[in-house]
């Protein structure tokens, strides 16, 4: 088979017949465009591969929270563990903010959250809950309560959760209460506001 150097010295010299030549000159081109194109594509293949990455490790996630009714939960999927969005009523953070001695850790020492979430409501905006919805204890999913007429003379409030496992209790901004197996409130993730009425979790 002819190298490419022959090839090219057959076309210089003219010793190769114009049907061979068009071939030559057609795959040539062939070769050339592919290349080209390989050039244009690589800033966009380039640009995808971090959101490859971070979909790979489980990247953020938008939520439109414009639609979310008072006292309504919504679940979304963030690395592998449900994330609640529930928004509060005036009535439910009013009761979040007073003192509470049921509560086992109501400043939030021991538990996980983003700094902009240690206070009273353990959120970025009072009315509107953003937690990792995992039972602190062994990884049961706490299912919220607003007519529970016992948890809500425990919490003060009307509502809360209660995890069906082994009992933990939260209230509407996850804190635990004291004497039950969850060691400390429920997890708030990262997340920011990236406009008015969506939530960028992670
Ligand atoms: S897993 Fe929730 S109380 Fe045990």
């Amino acid at each position: 088979m002819n190298t490419v150097h022959e090839l090219i010295d057959e076309i210089d010299h003219g010793s190769m017949p114009d049907a061979e030549r068009r071939k030559v000159l057609l795959a040539a081109t062939g070769v050339l465009g592919g290349v080209g194109l390989l050039a244009a594509a690589y800033p966009f293949i380039a640009s995808l591969e971090p959101s490859a990455r971070e979909l790979a490790q489980g990247g953020p996630v938008l939520s439109d929270i414009s639609t979310l009714a008072v006292g309504e939960l919504r679940t979304v999927a963030w690395r592998g563990k449900p994330v609640w969005l529930m928004r509060r009523s005036d009535e439910m953070v009013h009761a979040l903010q007073q003192p509470n001695p049921a509560l086992a850790d109501p400043l939030s020492k021991r538990s996980e959250q983003p700094a902009s979430c240690v206070n009273a409501t353990r959120s970025e905006r009072p009315e509107l809950l953003v937690a990792v919805g995992i039972c602190t204890h062994l990884g049961c999913s706490p299912v919220l309560h607003l007519d529970d007429g016992a948890l809500n003379a425990e919490l003060h409030a009307p509502g809360g959760f209660l995890c069906p496992c082994h009992g933990s209790r939260f209230d509407l901004a996850g804190r635990v209460v004291k004497n039950v197996p969850a060691p400390t409130n429920l997890e708030i993730p990262d997340y920011r506001f990236t406009t008015a009425t969506t939530v960028q979790i992670g």
